[in-house]
């Protein structure tokens, strides 16, 4: 019995103590795992979270298969680019170095002295006669090429009644300045301005006021006064011009107020080559009015000093025998014609060396003698 009481007993203290455990465990607080002390998602947030879970894994996916996919060009790519910047690093190191050793290098000195023009007096005194015309091919030292091609080419053709200079602003540099005394002393063609180099900036007034100076200043030339030139010419580097042709074209017109060229708008001659009777190129060096309105672009200003001071006398323009390069498609575009004085727009050696064999195989003479074996014979 006392076996039933106590198994009668013990039945509810069990239950109480397993009541009371499952009381104690229900309001004890659930043992927490950091995880969700940080989360703590909603049921929503949860569902976000494993949306964008998956959304990122496939993406990493998409992104490696896509990288393998590439990357044997991208690879190819790489590398050719690498090799271009090295070899852009090893030509920047290679330019540093040179310009180091250049650095480095005896600087070239300043010259000596002054430089000289050919247009010196004793030049100047020993011109036997009134000659038909002086040119001046306005230029600067750097086209040395250019003036290499017109010593080869139509300089060969010119008569004794002309004589040209290649005309230049001061030069800047040590190098341009020895440059262009070797020139005059290998050719005796170099004028040399009182100006730095220019275009517009009062060149041209400088170059007729050089000559109009220069060519009268070594006492009178002959009894009666004659000038040394009838006329003086203004020429661009980019022509063709045939000497024999404007010497003989020149000595058909009036000697006193010619202004000669090829008129633009009935306004002035243009500046690819003009030519002055010389009365007109003393008034130039006489007259202050030039002198002080020097700057401007120079084919329209030359004419404005002319007109201001009533100087033209005969308006001279040529259409048919000034003109621009048969290549040229606008404009004074021709073919070369016999008569031929000035051909304008000769911008590249190509086109230079056409008019060249046009004219020069006709005119030059194949058994002449060498030049340079003739002077030291
Ligand atoms: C020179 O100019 C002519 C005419 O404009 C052109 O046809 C030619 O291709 C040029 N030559 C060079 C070497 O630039």
């Amino acid at each position: 019995m006392s076996g039933f009481c106590r198994s009668s007993l013990a039945l509810p203290i069990l239950a109480l103590m397993l009541l009371t455990l499952i009381i104690h465990a229900a309001l004890a607080p659930a043992p927490v795992s950091e995880v969700e002390i940080v989360a703590a998602p909603s049921a929503l947030q949860e569902h976000e979270v494993r949306r964008l879970t998956i959304e990122l894994r496939q993406l990493r996916e998409l992104l490696e298969s896509n990288l393998e996919e590439i990357t044997p060009s991208r690879r190819a790519l790489l590398a050719a680019q690498m090799e271009r910047e090295e070899k852009e690093k090893e030509q920047e190191t290679k330019e540093r170095e040179i310009s180091e050793k250049l650095k480095a290098a005896p600087a070239v000195p300043p010259p000596a002295r002054d430089i000289k023009s050919t247009t010196t007096p004793a030049v100047v005194a020993a011109i036997p006669t009134t000659k038909t015309v002086l040119v001046g091919l306005l230029t600067v030292p750097e086209k040395i090429q250019r003036r290499a091609l017109i010593r080869a080419t139509y300089l060969q053709l010119k008569p004794p009644n002309v004589d040209f200079f290649f005309v230049f602003g001061t030069p800047s540099t040590p190098e341009h300045h020895r440059l262009l005394e070797w020139e005059r002393r290998a050719h005796g063609d170099v004028m040399v301005l009182p100006c730095e180099e220019n275009m517009d900036g009062g060149k041209t007034f400088h170059f007729f006021n050089h000559v109009a100076t220069t060519f009268a200043a070594v006492g009178t030339h002959n009894e009666d006064a004659e000038p040394r030139y009838k006329f003086v010419m203004k020429a661009d580097d980019d022509v063709w011009l045939h000497l024999p042709n404007l010497a003989a074209r020149l000595d058909a017109l009036p000697k006193d107020g010619t202004y000669f060229g090829r008129e633009v708008h009935g306004a002035f001659m243009a500046g690819m080559g003009y030519a002055l009777s010389w009365d007109m190129v003393a008034w130039i060096s006489a007259d202050p009015f030039p002198a002080e309105n020097k700057v401007g672009q120079e084919d329209a200003t030359l004419a404005w000093w002319l007109a201001k001071g009533n100087q033209i006398l005969h308006w001279v323009s040529e259409e048919k025998e000034f003109y621009d390069d048969p290549s040229y498609v606008e404009g004074w575009a021709h073919h070369y014609t016999p008569g031929t004085i000035l051909i304008h727009r000769l911008k590249n050696e190509t086109v230079f060396l056409r008019a060249s064999a046009h004219f020069l195989d006709a005119a030059l003479d194949e058994d002449a003698p060498d030049t340079t074996l003739a002077k030291q014979g």
